[in-house]
Order: C-alpha cells, then structure tokens, then sequence
C-alpha cells in the first residue's frame, strides 16, 4: 500500500476511533436464505460461473523460481499445473494428458524436465507441446499438434500467482485487482519467505468460511481469550474496488500513533490489513507475517482450506525466529482459524440440516457478508455456467 494510501487509511480510523464507532458497513439488517449453504444446484452454478470466470489466486511465487520447478492445484476440481520453464516463463496446463485424461504430475517428482504420463508414457515438453507417443505405431496420422497440453493463463503479480480457469481467456490483473493490485505491490511481498502450508478438509460451505473474516462483530466473544486482546479498542474499515474488499482493523496499540509523525506512520504497525480477493481469498496483512487463505469448494458442505503462510526473513533469526514462526502459525491456524472460526462455521453447517433458521440476519456490522453475497449473484448473473474444459483434439 502507498504511504498516502496508509496515511489516508490511518486518518480514517482514527476518525472511527474518536466516535467509537466502527466504519458503518450497511445501513439495514440484511437477511440471507440458508439454502446457499447447502443447496447442491447452488453450488454447481458457483462452481460453473463465479469459479470460471475470474482469475483464481494461487500462491507465493518464491516455490516456483528454478526452471522445472512447479505448482499443482489443491482442488481436485480443477486439476492444473504451473512450471516455470527453462527460458524462466511461468506456463500453466490442465494436469490432464491428451491421451486418456491421466493426472501427468503427481507432486512426488522434485522439478520436471518434461511431462511424462505415466499411464502409457506420452511425453511432453514445458510448453506442452506433445513431444513423444509410445509405440507410435498405434496411432497412424496422428498429427502431435492438435494434441498439445490445454493451456490455462497465468499471471504474477507483486510477488503472487494466478490462474484463470477458461483456456483462452485474458488476465488482466490492473482492471482485476484496481487499487488491490497496488497495495499488495507496495507490501513488499516478493521478498517474504514461504513458512508453511497446511491443507485441511472443513465440513462446511465455502461461503460460511470466508464470512467468517467479514465482520468483527464476533471478536470479542468468540476469540475472547485470544485476538480479542489485540483487537480490544479496535475499529474496522472498508474499502472495494469491483467484488474485493479491503479491511482495516485497528489494534489496541492504535491509540500510540498520535505520538508518531506522520511521514513515520505504517499503517501495519497499528492496524491489520485484510483482502476478500474474489471468489476464493482471502488475505491477511501482519507486520511479520502474511496468512494466504484459499477456499476450494467440494460439496456444499465441505471446503478444501490452504493457509500459507510467508514471513520476513529479516525479522525471524535461527532457531529463536522459527520458533517464533512455529507458534505464530499455531496460534493463528490451529488455535483461531481452526479452533474458533471454522469450528462455529461447521457448526452453524450441521445446524443447517435440523432447520430452526430460514433465514440467517445479519446486523448492520455485518454488512460485508451481504455485500460479498451480492457480488457472487452478480457473477453468477453476468456469467452463464460453462463446464469445465470438455475439448477434443483441436
Ligand atoms: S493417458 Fe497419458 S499416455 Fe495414456
Ligand atoms: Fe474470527
């Protein structure tokens, strides 16, 4: 984020601050139908439209910049690979061989050299192009063209990766992101180190889990043992550009910044900064670290969560700053995402099924939750429902 941006972030919560009063996020009570969390027709059409038809975040690019290094999605749904070539060009494919649909990459292999299928050992190179055909005989004019890897767009940007689902398609991250894109280049993103990445199967809808980042609300009685103490004078606002949404939460230390200058101002020394990237994300600003949250839809209640997480070498030193790492991780993923917001989202989940609650009303803090329900209909209307790549030889 530019300093301005900070500066200007900064004036605004210290003006909620002085009110006590959190940025107002709507000016109703809002009511949702329970049905989005469990419809299965529902479900289909997000994952034919809203996951089809944006850039889908991926990753830190650090684990992918030796040629032959690579990237395999976490959604079986949507099975791609990412390498990074030889010429140091990123190429995204369908993980799908042209042959008869086996996975090419398992994950097992340290970096490729080649794509080598291992049902019947067709081979391709790093661009896709289908190189070799086992005992060619068995397959008179084939002609290797028309049978290259499906291609998917990628991008990088600030140090991030992403993908788009639709082969053929254009990622155009400045109109995607807006001043999204801005922040994250100035966060300095490219020099964090990746820590670690957990991947865990919650029983609940990939909507229920990213609202619960949506509103604070919840913090001091939910996480009162835990964030609470350091978001106890905390206000919140929001900013969005297109279907994102920025968050700034002001920590308890926020009073302090009245004694520092302004050109000395950071805004993640007094304020946590939160990204809903749209449809799947969410990212989180610390001053030493940055959680990525992805969110993979499996049934409609149940989600693939990957957190990674990155830090900055230079404030974690030998054995003492991994330590530090290990419990930062912990804490955060095992004891707050985990423990207490995922562990309320698969029980609000069960609580479905025995209904009680038509309707889920949400309060005028609460109003993100409306808002990011509202941009999901909007895609779900400007976008008809596409399969996934069904494409014969081309
Ligand atoms: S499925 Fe890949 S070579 Fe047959
Ligand atoms: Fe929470």
């Amino acid at each position: 984020m530019r300093h301005d941006a900070q500066l200007q972030l900064l004036d605004t919560l210290l003006a909620l601050h002085r009110t006590g009063r959190d940025q107002p996020m709507l000016d109703r009570v809002v009511q949702l139908p329970v049905n989005i969390y469990t419809d299965p027709d529902i479900l289909e059409k997000e994952t034919s439209s809203v996951f089809r038809h944006y850039p889908m975040l991926v990753g830190h690019a650090s684990r992918i910049q030796e040629p032959g290094s690579y990237l395999l999605s976490d959604w079986d749904s949507f099975p791609y690979v990412i390498v990074r070539t030889q010429e140091g060009h990123l190429r995204g494919f369908l993980n799908i061989c042209r042959h008869r649909g086996a996975r090419l990459v398992a994950g097992t292999e340290p970096c490729l050299k080649a794509f080598v299928c291992p049902f019947h050992g067709w081979s391709y190179d790093l661009d896709g192009k289908l190189k070799g055909v086992t005992k060619p005989y068995n397959f008179p004019d084939l002609d290797k063209h028309a049978f290259s890897l499906i291609e998917l767009p990628v991008a990088e940007r600030a140090g991030l990766i992403w993908i788009h689902p639709t082969p053929g398609a254009t990622i155009n991250l400045d109109h995607f992101l807006g001043f999204v894109g801005e922040d994250l280049d100035h966060f300095g993103l490219k020099e964090l180190v990746p820590y670690r990445k957990s991947q865990i199967i919650k029983e609940a809808n990939w909507k229920l889990l990213i609202k619960t980042y949506l509103e604070g609300y919840h913090v001091p009685y939910l996480h009162r043992d835990t964030l609470s103490h350091a978001f106890r004078k905390g206000v919140i606002a929001h900013h969005e550009y297109g279907p994102h949404i920025r968050l700034a939460a002001a920590r308890t230390n926020f009073q302090e910044i009245v004694n520092v200058q302004a050109d000395q101002r950071r805004i993640l020394d007094f304020a946590s900064v939160y990204y809903s990237i749209f449809p799947h994300a969410f990212f989180i600003m610390h001053p030493d670290y940055v959680s990525i949250n992805l969110f993979y839809p499996e049934a409609p209640n149940r989600t693939i969560w990957t957190h990674e997480m990155l830090y900055r070498p230079e404030q974690f030193h030998g054995e003492a700053g991994m330590k530090a790492l290990e419990k930062r991780f912990s804490y955060t993923n095992d004891v707050v995402f985990d423990g207490e917001d995922f562990a309320i989202a698969e029980g609000v989940q069960r609580g479905l099924v025995h209904g009680g609650n038509v309707m889920h009303t949400l309060g005028l803090e609460e109003g993100l939750l409306a808002i990011f329900q509202q941009n999901i209909e909007n895609a779900l209307m400007a976008h008809p429902s596409s399969p996934f790549i069904a494409k014969g030889p081309d």
